[in-house]
């Protein structure tokens, strides 16, 4: 009787699992949730910038109005955000800190809405870097 060649099942197999494996790998998010980062990441540019200037920069140049606007847009996105918990409770991805994570982000980003209408710069950077931690602390606990 002829044997099959067992490379041949071996690599069967595992052109069956590599799609498993990548899948594993790379979280899947709804494209709601990708579209709604990418406003994110657009709003995000400008608070950012300004967040980098001088005091002095920051309280002649900076289009206060402006990044009030995006900065309220932001709590309202990361309000949004919140509603794409995922559905698993997992230790190691809890939806609490999902939750917590979008709450924080809103929060600090009313204030840096609030720091900027007021053109304080100390109380912008402060807000800045606090919604920062929050944006940075989910990507790496859900990323
Ligand atoms: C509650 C969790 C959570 C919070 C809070 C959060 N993000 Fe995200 N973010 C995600 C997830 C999940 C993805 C991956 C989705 C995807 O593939 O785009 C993502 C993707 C992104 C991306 C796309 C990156 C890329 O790979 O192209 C950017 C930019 C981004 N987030 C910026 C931010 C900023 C800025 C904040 C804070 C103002 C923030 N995020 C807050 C969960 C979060």
């Amino acid at each position: 009787m002829k044997r099959k060649p067992t490379w041949l099942l071996a690599m069967s197999i595992g052109l069956l699992l590599l799609p498993m494996a990548d899948a594993r790998q790379k979280p899947q998010f709804p494209e709601e949730l990708v579209k709604l980062m990418e406003e994110v990441q657009e709003r995000f540019k400008p608070l950012q910038d300004a967040a980098r200037f001088s005091k002095a920069k920051f309280e002649t140049d900076a289009k206060h109005e402006e990044l009030a606007q995006h900065a309220t847009r932001m709590a309202e996105l990361m309000k949004q955000t919140t509603k794409f918990a995922p559905e698993k409770d997992l230790p190691d991805k809890p939806k609490k800190e999902w939750n917590e994570t979008c709450e924080n982000s809103a929060k600090y980003a009313l204030e840096l809405a609030a720091a900027a209408r007021k053109k304080d710069y100390s109380a912008y950077r402060k807000a800045f870097k606090s919604m920062d931690a929050a944006c940075t602390r989910c990507h790496d606990v859900f990323r």
